[in-house]
């Protein structure tokens, strides 16, 4: 007889549906699996075999062939042992139910335990938008599966109980979540703004960067705080809105890196990678690809210390993704897109010794290698970073003093108040901060007066700006416009945006 259940693959960050059909009939005892499937789904007629017979049903010794359709999408991982051990019962007669509106979800252990999947999140977006209502997963993914509304979610614990819900006799209830999306209070971080001494103008360009998002780059000698502001940086960004929330949940849904407690990411992500970090690493990348370290930095900060150290290879496939805010990875099997809209904070030292421009310690560095040091960061990639500061040396009267600077509880009210301003300009529209806006928004929502073209040409003409450096210029104007409340950017503001562009470099 023959059964046909349905389960889901994953395909970049996408669900994608797929058949299962099996077929038991008279012949020679075996169990074939055929429709392009990886070792771990071959490995799967052990797990359902050994779950089957300890769940106390019986094993057909019959001629059994599993179909997973379409025969093109390659399948991957043990999530197909369910809908495979349930099809299996069905085809065998143990088992009739309808299943036309349900997917089917989850590994088995050898008990006829359900175990944990990946991407559970991608797969219920899918069962809702084909118009499925119900959905069977593993009982520890159940409150992923139902961030997505308007799903039956059933939380599997096991083989049986799935068999005994089916049949009637032992319903197993939906799963309600407990709790609503609410800004949640924000975590503890390692430090606060308030424990950073001096360095206020770097402060200040770090708030600008939060309230819409720009990259930023910090360089100055050793010691100078700069590892220290990035770590902290976290604590003043603005709350996750629910949609990006469950933008980087399907990310981290996807790479298995969700957090046990919560099904849902709630905090801006912070990801600092060593600098020996690889190439696939950093942007993705594998024989069947995974996100990398820009897309699990989706909507937060992507923090790189020590930037000339990492492979400039590295960097430079960087390019793309900080202005395209995708990036997309081909194989032979074709391509796929992740997103990778994030903060980029780099921090450096102005040369090898570390005291190139430091008004005490004297440099020891040749000048060739000072040039040779700043040279390792491409044209291309300073020009895409919207905000250049320098983090001097701090005086002892600072470091030693008792006087508290601005908490930083204080300075995300006011990225917040920024960050609502953006929301409300883009209202309707996919945008959801003033980095996103393409040339059409800029046009639209950054305009200056006469006297601001002024400024603007002059400083085009001084630092011999890129087209790019100019649209990037605006954006940032349009920020700092939005932490002062202004609608209209006026002077001061554009003044502060130029500022922030590079001066010229060494030599
Ligand atoms: N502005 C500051 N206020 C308070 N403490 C500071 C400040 N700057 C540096 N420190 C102290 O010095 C330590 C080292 O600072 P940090 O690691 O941030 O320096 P850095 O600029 O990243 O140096 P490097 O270029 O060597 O990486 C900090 O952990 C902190 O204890
Ligand atoms: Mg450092």
């Amino acid at each position: 007889m023959l059964a046909k259940v349905t389960s889901c693959a994953v395909v970049g960050l996408d669900g994608a549906l797929v058949d299962v059909e099996v077929d038991v009939s008279n012949g020679q005892a075996g169990f074939t699996i055929v429709g392009l499937p990886d070792a771990a789904v071959q490995e799967s007629r052990e797990r359902v075999r050994a779950s089957i017979k300890n769940s106390s049903f019986s094993y057909p010794f019959k001629r059994i062939t599993v179909n997973l359709a379409p025969a093109d999408l390659r399948k991957e991982g043990p999530a197909y042992d369910l809908p495979i051990a349930v099809g299996l019962l069905m085809a065998s007669e143990q088992l009739t139910a309808d299943l036309s509106r349900a997917l089917i979800i989850g590994e088995l252990s050898l008990d006829g335990i359900v175990r944990h999947t990946n991407g559970v999140l991608p797969m219920a977006a899918l069962a809702r938008e084909r118009g499925f209502d119900t959905l069977f997963v593993p009982a520890s993914d159940a409150p992923e599966a139902a961030l997505v509304p308007d799903l039956n979610v059933y939380p599997i614990e096991t083989l049986f109980a799935l068999v005994m819900h089916l049949q009637s006799m032992q319903p197993i209830a939906p799963y309600h979540p407990a709790h609503d999306f609410a800004p949640e209070t924000a975590p503890a971080y390692a430090t606060d703004f308030a424990e950073v001494r001096g360095q206020e103008h770097v402060k200040r360009a770090l708030e600008v960067a939060a309230a819409g998002q720009h990259n930023l780059i910090m360089t100055g000698p050793p010691g100078a705080g700069k590892t220290l502001l990035a770590r902290s940086f976290p604590s003043i960004l603005p709350n996750l809105t629910l949609d990006e929330a469950l933008e980087v949940t399907r990310i981290y849904s996807v790479n298995d890196m969700l957090p046990a407690d919560s099904p849902l990411i709630r905090h801006r992500p912070f990801r600092a990678p060593h600098h020996t970090i690889s190439h696939a690493g950093l942007v993705g990348g594998g024989r069947w690809p995974h996100p990398g370290e820009i897309s699990l930095a989706h909507r937060g900060v992507l923090f790189l210390d020590e930037l000339p150290e990492f492979d400039s290879r590295s960097l430079e496939v960087m390019r793309q993704p900080l202005e395209d805010h995708i990036v997309t990875i081909s194989r032979a099997q074709g391509s796929l897109t992740f997103p990778a809209n994030f903060l980029l904070i780099g921090a450096m030292n102005p040369c090898p010794c570390g005291y190139y421009g430091d008004p005490i310690k004297e440099c020891t560095c040749s000048l060739t290698n000072v040039l040779r040091y700043q040279k390792r960061l491409s044209g291309p990639l300073l020009d895409r970073i919207d905000i250049h500061i320098e983090v001097p040396r701090v005086d002892y009267e600072k470091l030693s003093g008792d006087r508290l600077s601005e908490t930083s509880d204080k300075i995300r009210a006011r990225v917040e108040a920024a960050r609502a301003r953006q929301r409300q300009r883009f209202a309707g529209t996919k945008l959801q901060c003033n980095a996103d806006m393409g040339p059409g928004e800029v046009r639209k929502y950054c305009v200056v007066d006469e006297a601001g073209k002024n400024l603007l040409r002059a400083a085009m003409q001084q630092l011999q700006m890129s087209a790019r450096a100019y649209h990037r210029i605006l954006k940032l104007a349009r920020t700092i416009a939005d932490l002062a409340g202004c609608d209209k950017i006026e002077m001061p503001h554009l003044a502060e945006a130029i500022q922030y562009r590079p001066r010229k470099q060494a030599g």
